[in-house]
């Protein structure tokens, strides 16, 4: 017999989506989204509130990369989840986290996140805080193939949110 649980933004498996932007000076800064997913054929919708200084910086790039959280790295994907740049500078170089420029859009890659999609932005609406993007590119570092063109997900270890426990 299922118990009623009310209305909740829980689903499983939740994504670790760590969204990466340059600022107007060029410098990156990432954060962690669990509110995503794909959208249809070529884009991905998430959900990010206004205040973060991602959203800022995507409004003014137009651009972001999403990689996927993975085991080895939940420290650092929960550390850019629960500190904001508008807080502190240093976020970035705390997290660990370091990137090179993407080849296709304006925005940084996570060098030590395997997978990511390379967005350029579509559309953002304030009110839904609905952040809509057009993947242009998608890359994996080698060692998370297993052919040519295919991820290997034991190799891989996507990272899972919890959102009924707040765990990973
Ligand atoms: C597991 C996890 C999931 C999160 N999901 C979202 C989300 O879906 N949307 C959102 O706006 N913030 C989400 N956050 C909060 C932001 O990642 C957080 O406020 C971050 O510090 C914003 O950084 P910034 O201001 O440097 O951009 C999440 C945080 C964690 C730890």
């Amino acid at each position: 017999m299922k118990k009623n649980l009310g209305a909740k933004s829980w689903i499983y498996p939740e994504p670790v989506l760590i969204i990466a932007v340059y600022d107007e000076n060029n410098n990156a800064n990432a954060m962690n989204v669990a509110w995503g997913g794909i959208a249809d054929e070529n884009r991905i919708s998430i959900c990010i509130s206004p205040e973060h200084k991602t959203l800022k910086n995507i409004l003014v790039k137009k651009a972001f990369s999403i990689s996927i959280g993975d085991v080895k790295n939940v420290v650092a994907c929960d550390f850019v989840g629960i500190v904001s740049a508008n807080d502190d500078v240093d976020k970035m170089k705390k997290s660990g986290f370091h990137f090179t420029k993407a080849k296709n859009v304006e925005a940084p890659l996570i060098d030590e996140l395997p997978f990511a999609l390379e967005c350029k932005l579509i559309s953002y609406d304030e009110k839904s805080c609905c952040c809509l993007g057009e993947i242009v590119n998608v890359c994996a570092d080698e060692n998370i193939l297993h052919h040519v063109g295919k991820i290997d997900l034991i190799k891989f270890e996507p990272l899972i949110y919890d959102p009924c426990n707040h765990d990973y």
